[in-house]
């Protein structure tokens, strides 16, 4: 994996940082792409002082603009993109007759668009040089449903759409498209639960735990990796069994 070079966006904090870290340590060069400026240097230069090969781009992947800046820099830092991860995700949770339409156009425009947009740059890139994997974060909700995700799930679920079209149009290019639907991973995202819901949760988990951000950068280094050459438009679930 040595001069391999990955984008992951959202990836200075949760599950993209572990991400980041992964491919990191398996001497891919990585794009540390999210919003929040300051964690985005911090991450950067920390995996850098650790002598791995990493540069911080801070960038909203629902912004065209940013998303193109960001496919730019990496290419004028390391000439090409191999591996693009999917990751930044958002919440805005409420049931559905409660919830206001900023609140649905926040998340489709993170979750969803930001896929679009970030797949639509990395794509001439991976088609010229013919081959690259693009591993989408999905989750559970976007496969069985929760209440009081509709955006969120709904978003979820369409990442689950793109990546299964995208893997199609693209195979005959060397192009795999794969995504990961996590369960509930232990993260700031999954922080506000309270302990009764917690308690529910784990009920219904058959491992009987929240997963690690690394159980999720796991099965997305796999998927980076040579190992997954003939996987093409699946859904790697990494939920402790809670959906099976
Ligand atoms: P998190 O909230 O801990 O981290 C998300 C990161 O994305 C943050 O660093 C944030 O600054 C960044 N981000 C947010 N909006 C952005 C934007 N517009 N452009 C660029 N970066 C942006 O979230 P967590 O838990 O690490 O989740 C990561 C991904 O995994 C998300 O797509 C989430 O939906 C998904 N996921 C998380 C689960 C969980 O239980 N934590 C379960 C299933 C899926």
């Amino acid at each position: 994996m040595e001069n391999k070079v990955a984008i992951v966006t959202g990836g200075a904090r949760g599950i993209g940082l572990a991400i980041v870290n992964l491919l990191a340590e398996a001497g891919i060069s990585v794009v540390v792409s999210d919003l929040n400026p300051e964690a985005t240097e911090q991450e950067a230069k920390r995996l850098t002082e650790k002598g791995r090969k990493a540069l911080a781009v801070v960038a909203n992947v629902a912004l065209s603009d940013d998303v193109k800046r960001m496919v730019d820099t990496t290419v004028s830092h390391w000439g090409r993109v191999d591996i693009l991860v999917n990751n930044a995700g958002i919440t805005r949770d409420g049931l559905l007759l409660r919830m206001k339409e900023d609140d649905w156009d926040a998340v489709m425009a993170v979750n969803l668009k930001g896929v679009y947009h970030c797949i639509k740059a990395v794509l001439p890139l991976m088609t010229k040089q013919r081959a690259g994997r693009i591993i989408n974060i999905s989750s559970i909700a976007g496969v069985m449903g929760n209440a009081g995700q509709t955006n969120y799930a709904a978003s979820k679920a369409a990442v689950i759409g793109i990546t299964k079209t995208v893997a199609r149009e693209y195979a005959t290019r060397g192009i795999t498209v794969n995504a990961v639907a996590p369960g509930f991973i232990d993260t700031a995202m999954t922080a506000g639960l309270s302990s009764t819901v917690r308690e529910a949760l784990l009920k219904e988990i058959p491992l009987n735990r929240l997963g690690r951000p690394e159980d999720v950068a796991s099965a997305v280094a796999f998927l980076a990796s040579d190992g997954a050459s003939y996987i093409t438009g699946q859904v790697i679930h990494v939920n402790g069994g809670m959906y099976m």
